[in-house]
C-alpha cells in the first residue's frame, strides 16, 4: 500500500502543494493539518483561504477523495509515514538575531510533536525555508530520548512562487531533494523522488545532500530578488539621466547569459519570502564572520526600501512638494498581481510614507483588500478601501500604481481622467500602463526608471 502523506502548515506553500500532490497521486491519502482552525474551515469550504488562479479546480477534484483537511494535528501524525513539515518560519522579532534570523519556534513545536506523538518510523520533509543545517538540529529533536522509532529527515524547499503557484507545481523548473548519504537517507529520497516522478520529469528532480538543498532556496530567492534590486538601481540612474529602463531591461535581457525575467524595473519586491530569506543569509554569514557577504545581501534588501522611499518622494516632488489633504488612489494593494497576500507588499510601505504626509489614501485592489485594515491599523483616520477603481479615482489628485493586476491595464483611463481633479497625475509603480496614451489623456505620467511625460512647464 503506498505510504500516507500529512503535511503541518495549511497555508501558502502546504494547501497549493499538498492539492497537486493529491491530484497526481490519486493512490495516496494526503492530509493537510493546522492549528488554525479558521484557516482549516475555510479549506474545507467554497472560500478557499488563499487565491490562487487554477487552485479551486484543483481542490475540488481531490478534497474528500484524497485530499482531507483537519485540525487534528496528532491524529496526523499517528496515521501519516511522510510528514511534510510547511509552517511560517517568520524573521525573528525578538532577542538575538531580531529583524534578521529566522524565528524557528513553530518549526521546533512541530518537531517536538512529531516527536511525541508518532508511534512508527517516519520520513520527515522540510518544505518550509529554513536556515542551512536546520536538518541537524531536527534529527537532534526527533531522536532525543526515543529510540524505537526512526525519523529521516529531508529537505525539500519549495519554489513555487504565489500568483502562479499551481503552474509551478504542475510543470516545476526543478524539484529538489535532500537527504543523508546514509542507506536510510538514500532510501528515503528515492521515497520523497517517487512520488514527484508522477508528473515531474525524473531529469528535473534533483537530488542533493541536505545542506545544499537548504541552502539553495535561500540562494534562489537571494539572486531573484537582486535582479530586482538591481535593475532598481539602474532605473534610479535612468531618471537622472534620460535613458529608459524598460529599453535597458530589453537590452540586457536579450544576453542568452543575463535572461529576460525578473529584470522589470518597478517600486521593489515583496512577498512573505525575498526579503525574510536575505536577511537569513545575513544572519548565516555574520554566525559564520563573513562580513563582506553579509554586507553585500544586505545591501539588496536596503536598496529595495530605497525604492520605495524614492517613489513617494518623487510623487511629493511631483505634486508641488505636498499632498497633504489630497486624495490619492493607490491601485494594487497585494505584492503582486493574481495574490491576495500582502505580506511585506511595497504597497503598505508606500501608503504609510503617503499618510505620514498627511494625504487621503484610497485603496483599490481585485483580492487584498480584507487585509487593509490589519496592515494599515497605524493609520486607518488616513486610509479607505474601495473596490471599484473607478470610484477610487473619482476626485484623486493621483493615482499610484502599486501593483501589476492586469485589471488596471484595462480599465477607461479617459473616464477616470475626467473624474480627477486637476492638475491629474498618475505614477506608475509597475510600468504596467501606455503611459504614452496617458499623457495625451492629460495626466502627468511619471513611471519607474523613465523620464515623465508631463504638461506642466
Ligand atoms: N509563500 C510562498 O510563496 C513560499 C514559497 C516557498 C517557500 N515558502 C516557505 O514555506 C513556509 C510556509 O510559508 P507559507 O507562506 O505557506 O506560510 P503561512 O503562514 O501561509 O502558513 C503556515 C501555516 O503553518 C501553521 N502552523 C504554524 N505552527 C504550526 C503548528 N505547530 N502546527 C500546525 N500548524 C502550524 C500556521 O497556522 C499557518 O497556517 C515558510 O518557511 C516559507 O518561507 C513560502
Amino acid at each position: 500500500m503506498k505510504k500516507n502523506i500529512l503535511c503541518i502548515g495549511a497555508g501558502y506553500v502546504g494547501g497549493p502543494t499538498m492539492a497537486m500532490i493529491a491530484l497526481k497521486c490519486p493512490d495516496r491519502r494526503i492530509t493537510v493539518v493546522d492549528i488554525n482552525a479558521a484557516r482549516i474551515a475555510a479549506w474545507n469550504s467554497s472560500e478557499l483561504p488563499i487565491y490562487e488562479p487554477g487552485l479551486d479546480e484543483v481542490v475540488a477534484q481531490c478534497r474528500g477523495r484524497n485530499l482531507f483537511f483537519s485540525t487534528d494535528v496528532e491524529k496526523g501524525i499517528v496515521e501519516s509515514d511522510i510528514i511534510f513539515v510547511s509552517v511560517n518560519t517568520p524573521t525573528k522579532t525578538f532577542g538575538r538575531g531580531a529583524g534578521c534570523a529566522a524565528d524557528l519556534q513553530y518549526w521546533e513545536q512541530t518537531a517536538r510533536q512529531i516527536r511525541r506523538c508518532a508511534k512508527s518510523d517516519k520520513i520527515v520533509v522540510e518544505k518550509s525555508t529554513l536556515p542551512v543545517r536546520t536538518a541537524t538540529a531536527m534529527t537532534r529533536i526527533l531522536s532525543a530520548e526515543r529510540t524505537e522509532v526512526h525519523f529521516e529527515v529531508l529537505s525539500n524547499p519549495e519554489f513555487l512562487a504565489e500568483g502562479t503557484a499551481i503552474e509551478d507545481l504542475r510543470h516545476p523548473d526543478r524539484v529538489l531533494v535532500g537527504g543523508g548519504d546514509t542507506p536510510e537517507g538514500r532510501a528515503a529520497v528515492a521515497e520523497l523522488v517517487d512520488i514527484y516522478a508522477a508528473w515531474v520529469p525524473r531529469e528535473r528532480i534533483l537530488t542533493t545532500n541536505v545542506w545544499s538543498s537548504e541552502l539553495s532556496k535561500l540562494t534562489a530567492n537571494a539572486f531573484l530578488a537582486q535582479r530586482v534590486s538591481s535593475i532598481n538601481a539602474i532605473s534610479e540612474l535612468c531618471e537622472a539621466t534620460g535613458a529608459d529602463v524598460d529599453e535597458v531591461s530589453r537590452a540586457i535581457g536579450m544576453d542568452s547569459r543575463i535572461g529576460p525575467k525578473f529584470i522589470k524595473a518597478g517600486v521593489g519586491f515583496g512577498g512573505s519570502c525575498f526579503k525574510k530569506d536575505i536577511l537569513n543569509l545575513v544572519y548565516l554569514c555574520e554566525t559564520y564572520g563573513l562580513t563582506q557577504a553579509a554586507a553585500y545581501w544586505r545591501g539588496v534588501v536596503a536598496f529595495n526600501d530605497h525604492q520605495q522611499e524614492r517613489f513617494v518622494s518623487r510623487i511629493l516632488r511631483a505634486m508641488f512638494n505636498t499632498v497633504a489633504g489630497k486624495r490619492v488612489a493607490l491601485f494594487g494593494f497585494a505584492f503582486k498581481a493574481d495574490t491576495g497576500d500582502t505580506r511585506e507588499s511595497p504597497a503598505i510601505a508606500i501608503a504609510r510614507m503617503l499618510c505620514e504626509e498627511r494625504a487621503s489614501v484610497v485603496v483599490t485592489d481585485p483580492k487584498a483588500l480584507p487585509a487593509v485594515a490589519r496592515d494599515l491599523a497605524d493609520c486607518a483616520d488616513r486610509v479607505t478601501v474601495e473596490p471599484d477603481p473607478y470610484k477610487a479615482a473619482e476626485g484623486a489628485d493621483c493615482i499610484a500604481v502599486t501593483t501589476d493586476w492586469k485589471v488596471f491595464r484595462d480599465l477607461d483611463y479617459d473616464r477616470i481622467y475626467a473624474s480627477m481633479r486637476k492638475p491629474a497625475f498618475l505614477f506608475d509603480g509597475r510600468n504596467l500602463l501606455d503611459r504614452e496614451a496617458l499623457f495625451k489623456t492629460g495626466f502627468n505620467v511619471y513611471s519607474v526608471g523613465r523620464s515623465p511625460l508631463t504638461h506642466l512647464d
